[in-house]
């Protein structure tokens, strides 16, 4: 049993309690709404890590009787699960959730709660206090398994529940699961994150890494191909540190193996790799593994190896840029993808053409790119910062620009050529499909509706910058 093998794992009596919570809740719950399930509105911001907390909250919730509304005017209860990666992520949630007050008059029972990294935050959690008395409960990331027991204690005895306990850095296992898709699926195998780059919010927010064992995970997996799913994703801030302070003498690279050999056809997907731990051991499991996708999301941040030292990323770009050879040469289709900060404090023009000419030589198949954005508590936060915000959103432009000519050209570059595919819905527009590349490309192509959740081939007829348009050329 995963217990033995990782101290990280609650107690089983821990989630015995909570197990009875469920049922305690769902009699109550019964008893209050009889003739209508009570209805939840969850509300996820953020990364996929948090995409699959919610869908761990949602699974408590389930069981305890809760059906599921987009529509928060008829919830019962309204869950935000919040992300403090920028400020503008928090902006977002406040005003979110000032606008629940009008929701809350109408309906004293509705239960408000926000959970999640922002309110994981000393300051935050005061302000919510203080300006937003209507929100009645409240709990950080490590203690989400408890939604059982924070719900009871409002539905009977109508008290505010606020738990931001921060020391816990555990992983509770075998709680139900919601699922959000049918045949795509999150497996977090770590959380938390030790790395401290001195701009991120997350190692506070987040706690200590801790990873799952491999046999939790490996069930989870099985279980989830069993029942038909077609891509599975791995997540952790690091996936690279998996297996660090587990009792099994196990790395990513060999859970990767052991997540191929699973019987069955399906693709597996991971992120996010920090460059400095990404192993070639690694890149060649990623070479030698049928169902792993040639898809490496590897973020840089910067080019400059000024900026990195401060950003306390412990690798330079020469470093990164041989780790990016090594696959190239290993993985000819590679597809690679990044994070980049622009203006980081301190960083000049000069510095930042370096990320520039990085872009360029690494050749991303796309970028996720960030405007340089304070956290109250990290050390990049006391750092000066010189640079407006207008000078950076020049720089950012220039980023974006270039990396649009990079996309547009490997776009081109996959003209007449046929890519297996997983379906994955409708297009926006009438009668056309999305499907993702092996490389984490969308094609958009005319097909029947039948195809989505399978996997087909498709040739590539058309490209814009970023829409790439095909034809369906067989099924399976
Ligand atoms: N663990 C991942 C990153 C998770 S956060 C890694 O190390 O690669 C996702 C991205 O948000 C980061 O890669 C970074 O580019 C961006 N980010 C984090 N903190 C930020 C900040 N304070 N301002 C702007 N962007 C930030
Ligand atoms: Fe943040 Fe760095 Fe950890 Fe990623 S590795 S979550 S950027 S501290
Ligand atoms: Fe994710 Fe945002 Fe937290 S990016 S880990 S939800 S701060």
């Amino acid at each position: 049993m995963s217990m033995i093998n990782n101290d990280a794992i609650i107690s089983f009596d821990e989630i015995k309690k909570q197990k009875e919570y469920i049922s305690l809740v769902r009699e109550i719950l019964a008893d209050k709404f009889y003739d209508k399930a009570p209805k939840a509105f969850v509300h996820t911001y953020g990364c996929q890590g948090n995409l699959s907390d919610s869908e761990r909250m949602k699974g408590l919730l389930f069981e305890m009787g809760y059906r599921f509304t987009d529509n928060n005017e008829e919830a019962d209860l309204i869950l935000f699960n919040t992300c403090a990666i920028r400020e503008h992520a928090e902006d977002r949630v406040f005003g979110n959730v000032g606008r629940l007050k009008a929701l809350k008059e109408k309906n004293k029972d509705l239960i408000i709660g926000l959970c999640g990294c922002m309110v994981q935050q000393e300051h935050i959690k005061d302000k919510i206090k203080k300006s937003y008395s209507f929100v009645n409960l409240l709990f950080g990331t490590h203690v989400s398994y408890k939604l059982p027991e924070y719900i009871y204690s409002i539905l009977t005895r109508g008290q505010k529940v606020f738990d931001i306990e921060s020391n816990l850095n555990k992983i509770a296992e075998d709680l139900p699961i919601y699922r959000d898709g049918s045949f795509k699926a999150w497996i977090p195998i770590m959380y938390g994150c030790d790395n401290f780059c001195s701009y991120c919010i997350v190692p506070y927010v987040r706690g200590r890494e801790r990873s799952r064992s491999s046999e939790d995970i490996l069930k989870e997996a099985k279980q989830l191909i069993d029942s038909g799913y077609k891509e599975i994703t791995l997540l952790g801030q690091n996936v690279n540190s998996y297996g660090k302070g587990l009792k099994e003498d196990i790395d990513f690279a060999d859970l990767l193996k052991k997540i191929n050999d699973i019987d069955g056809d399906f693709i597996i997907r991971f992120m996010t790799s920090h460059p400095k731990d990404c192993s070639k051991k690694l890149i060649d499991t990623i070479a030698k593994c049928k169902k792993v996708s040639h898809h490496l999301h590897l973020p840089v941040q910067s080019g400059n190896n000024r900026v990195l030292k401060e950003m306390n990323r412990k690798y330079t770009r020469e470093e990164y840029l041989e780790l990016v050879e090594y696959a190239k040469n290993k993985i000819p289709d590679i597809s690679l993808t990044s994070d980049i900060i622009v203006g980081f404090p301190g960083e000049t023009y000069e510095e930042f053409c370096d990320t520039l000419s990085l872009v360029e030589k690494v050749g991303y198949t796309s970028l996720f790119t960030f405007i340089y954005s304070a956290r109250e508590g990290t050390k990049a936060a006391k750092m000066p910062d010189n640079i407006t915000h207008k000078e950076k959103t020049v720089w950012f432009k220039e980023l974006t620009d270039l990396q649009e000519k990079i996309a547009a050209k490997r776009s081109l570059d996959m003209k007449g050529k046929i890519f297996r595919c997983l379906c994955e819905g409708k297009g926006k527009n009438d009668n056309e499909l999305i499907a993702r590349t092996d490389g984490n490309i969308t094609i958009e192509f005319v097909g029947d509706e039948e195809n989505i959740g399978k996997f087909c081939n498709i040739k590539v007829t058309d490209t814009l910058t970023w829409i790439v348009k095909g034809e369906i050329i067989k099924e399976n």
